[in-house]
């Protein structure tokens, strides 16, 4: 448990021109990169292996031991490919990092490529953020005039080029193999595993696939010493993170601590929920996530101990509602993007999320029976752990936690024919409970 930040990605996030490549040396950037230039590449990924880092994109895979799956050099091409589709609702990290400090990310990939033996790498950022995309590519070509890209570079004999690539805007592109046949000028689609993108990614070469806040952090382990990093957090999920506080809050934006932290912590540094109301529902980690309540206030906000209460650590993007918000049309509103978004190849996520989609508007409109509830778990039940790629898995935890947690509030639209929320209804909320 802790109470203080410790900005270190974030740092210099509000000096003038915090992108330039020039901030980001007076700030002790590529200092990092000269040392593991002078370390043999396998001490920088035991490095990164033995920090305990652990995947910021999502699913906390230990980046280290990723980066050790790949095969024994054969003499042709291996790939790290960054993955900055950040689509997921409510996530919202790397897009301002990648805008405050680009640097960052790209001394960190080349940190990681050395450590590979990769000499092309590509980020792939999302489509609509066309003012991101600028920036990177004025920030590659800064690091490629002053040496760090390029061929030998820092004299070390080691070349690497980095491609930045814009997608077309669909959240499945930032599941990893979907964003490999995208980034291949296919259609975005996941791919069957295995084999995994370690062993056949890109053009079927060699590919390590990471979060852009993954690969961000890798400066200051090598910098700072796996030590340091491991000094943070707790036991099994170590080191700091960014965590994006957005929606009801006094001071909504990124919070950088360490893992373990507990959102009660976070909302007294962010001012608290906005004056006169109270905490309803927040999700730890996007809408993937199931949803917490006021009861989940002291939950560390590590890997394990989320996961122990029921829900996913996720991307820490915590979105937080206060008592105005309808439960049931918060949800009806992310089911409606995953029935948008399911790229269609398997059949219970496409029909599934249709489906749902379908029921909980009726519900929200105070039509539909009481059965409807269980038709929904019913529909999820038939999505969960059936679907090809985890998108599906994803829509289904807003219902079912939802449920669980709120199952009076979807009775009460039934009750009163409406949503108790809607302002221009005359009947308040608590009368429906009466
Ligand atoms: C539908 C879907 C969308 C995803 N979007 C992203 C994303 O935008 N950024 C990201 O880093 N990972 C995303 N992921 C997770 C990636 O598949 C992959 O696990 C991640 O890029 C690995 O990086 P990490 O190990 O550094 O976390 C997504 C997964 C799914 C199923
Ligand atoms: S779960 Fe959804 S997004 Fe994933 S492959 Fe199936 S249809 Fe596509």
């Amino acid at each position: 448990m802790t109470t203080t930040l410790t900005p270190i990605l974030t740092a210099f996030w509000d000096e003038p021109h915090s992108w330039s490549r020039k901030t980001y040396e007076r700030n002790g950037g590529y200092e990092a990169l000269r040392k593991a230039l002078a370390m043999p590449a396998a001490d920088v990924l035991a490095a990164v292996k033995d920090s305990g880092l652990r995947g910021r994109g999502g699913a906390g895979f230990p980046t280290g031991l990723k980066w050790s799956f790949l095969p024994k050099p054969d003499g042709g091409p291996r790939y790290l490919v960054v993955n900055a589709d950040e689509s997921e609702p409510g996530t919202c990290k790397d897009i301002p990092l990648l805008m405050a400090s680009p640097q960052t990310l790209i001394e960190g990939a080349i940190i990681t490529s050395y450590a590979i033996g990769c000499h092309k790498a590509f980020i792939y950022l999302r489509g609509e953020v066309v003012h991101v995309y600028r920036r990177l590519l004025g920030a590659v070509a800064e690091a490629k005039a002053a040496g760090y890209l390029g061929e030998n570079i820092l004299g070390s004999g080691f070349d690497l080029d980095i491609v930045v690539h814009a997608g077309a805007g669909a959240y499945i592109c930032g599941e990893e193999t979907a964003l490999l046949d995208s980034l291949e000028g296919r259609r975005g689609q996941p791919r069957l595993k295995p084999p995994f993108p370690a062993v056949a990614g890109l053009y079927a070469r060699p590919t390590v696939v990471n979060n852009v806040e993954s690969i961000a952090s890798v400066p200051s382990i090598v910098g700072r010493g796996a030590g340091w990093f491991k000094s943070m957090g707790t036991d099994r999920s170590s080191g700091f993170g960014i965590f994006s506080l957005s929606g009801h809050v006094n001071r909504p934006g990124q919070y950088e601590a360490p893992l373990g932290i507990t959102l009660r912590e976070l909302l007294a540094m962010a001012g608290g929920i906005r004056r006169g109301h109270e905490l309803k529902f927040w999700t730890p980690g996007g809408s993937s996530t199931p949803i917490f309540t006021g009861k989940h206030l002291d939950v560390p906000l590590d890997f394990e101990s989320v996961g122990a209460a029921g829900s996913m650590l996720g991307t820490r993007a915590l979105q937080i509602f206060d008592d105005t918000t309808c439960v049931v049309r918060a949800v009806l509103r992310w089911t409606e993007f995953y029935k948008h978004e399911s790229c269609g190849k398997c059949t219970p996520c496409r029909e599934g999320t249709y489906w749902l989609a379908q029921v909980l508007k009726r519900l929200e409109a105070g039509q539909g029976s009481e059965e409807d509830l269980a038709k929904l778990l019913d529909i999820c039940d038939n999505i969960l752990g059936r679907a090809f790629c985890a998108l599906g898995d994803g829509a289904t935890s807003p219902i079912t936690s939802s449920i669980q947690h709120f199952r009076d509030e979807y009775l009460a639209h039934l009750a009163q024919g409406g949503c108790p929320f809607d302002p221009s209804r005359s009947t308040l909320f608590e009368e429906a409970f009466a």
